[in-house]
């Protein structure tokens, strides 16, 4: 089983047990203020190829590489004026940016799936520090199973990875809840290649510009790795409900009003007072709630597509997709 290590009691053990475990070419579990990675030297192969092993992903899909700051990043990709501008405004925070590949970067083709490009974030906390005392860029998808709920806590981890890793670093529970929004700058015009922990409407006013969408969530890739399938609990999803049927879970937002629902077989609310904040960050662990209940299916009520609900919104329907 995977050692647990509560970084607020000891910073210094967290932090040299991560560096020999990283040192050595394995994955470890961090905290961050989106959801956990599961992180390894993104310039190394064999500790790429472990991730994917780990988390039992069918594919090589592109990473997001994790530096300490903007200086970190700039030594592995070009910047354009927007997306340095945008760095500069969110970073250390939950955006990620993909960037053109510097030649010769050292970050290994495993980790970006051969392309030339590189998806980049810069994380808040402790998972810096981490970067920063190891001084290479780590490659780190969420810390759970391929298509399986994301981990936001390091109970989370435990539970779905923790006989198959080392090390777990437990910060709590993950702030923002869902990870981070996805950006992509070409010719000076930005895409949202995916909606995450920092809201559209944000991004929008920083740049004085419009985010380009993508088209809605297919079941064939469309950004690598985006499959339509994903975020599944084990129980089916339902979305906007208006009743439940007897012996779901239900999972409400706001003062959503529902019938039925004194036959749920469990009932959480993401944030009775309709902050979508709270809601982002409740997601992933209610949904392990409602699914831990034996419930066969999870009904929800409807979230407003706005700020972070745009990113609770894909989840969801990723949640609710067919399954392969
Ligand atoms: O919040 C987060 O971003 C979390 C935490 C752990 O930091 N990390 C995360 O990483 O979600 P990951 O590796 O699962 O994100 C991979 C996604 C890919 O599925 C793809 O959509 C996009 O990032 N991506 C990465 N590199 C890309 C590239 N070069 N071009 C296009 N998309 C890329
Ligand atoms: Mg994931």
């Amino acid at each position: 089983m995977a050692r647990i290590i509560d970084i607020t009691a000891s910073r210094e053990d967290a932090l040299s047990a991560a560096f020999a475990v990283l040192g050595e070419g394995y994955p470890v579990a961090i905290p961050t203020e989106t959801v956990y990675g599961l992180a390894a030297d993104a310039t190394n192969p064999a500790a790429i190829a472990r991730i994917y092993e780990t988390k039992g992903r069918p594919q090589f899909n592109p990473l997001i590489c994790h530096m300490a700051d903007l200086a970190m990043a700039e030594e592995y990709a070009v910047f354009d004026p927007l997306s340095r501008l945008l760095a500069e405004a969110f970073w250390p925070g939950p955006l990620s940016l993909v960037l053109p590949l510097k030649e010769q970067s050292g970050i290994h083709a495993l980790a970006t799936a051969g392309l030339d490009t590189v998806g980049i974030r810069v994380p808040k906390g402790f998972a810096g520090e981490l970067i920063r005392t190891f001084g290479k860029p780590l490659a780190a998808p969420s810390a759970n199973t391929s298509g399986k709920i994301s981990a936001t806590s390091a109970d989370h981890v435990a539970d779905d990875l923790g006989g198959k890793i080392r090390l777990i670093l437990d910060a709590g529970a993950s702030d923002v809840g869902v990870e981070s929004t996805i950006v992509k700058v070409e010719n000076g015009e930005m895409t949202l290649l995916r909606p995450g922990g920092l809201a559209a409407a944000d991004i929008e006013r920083v740049a004085g510009k419009r985010l380009r969408r993508r088209k809605k969530a297919s079941a064939a890739i469309e950004a690598p790795g985006m499959l339509a399938s994903h975020y599944a609990p084990g129980a089916a999803v339902r979305l906007d409900a208006d009743a439940v049927l007897p012996g779901e879970a239900v999972i409400l937002f706001g003062r959503a009003e529902i019938r039925g629902i004194a036959d749920a077989a469990i009932q959480l609310n993401l944030s009775p007072a309709g902050d979508l904040a709270e809601a982002a960050a409740n997601l992933f662990d209610y949904m392990k709630k409602a699914d831990a209940s034996g419930a066969a299916t999870i009904a929800f009520s409807p979230i407003p597509d706005e700020g972070l609900g745009e990113a609770i919104n894909d989840r969801l329907r990723r949640a609710a997709a067919p399954r392969e």
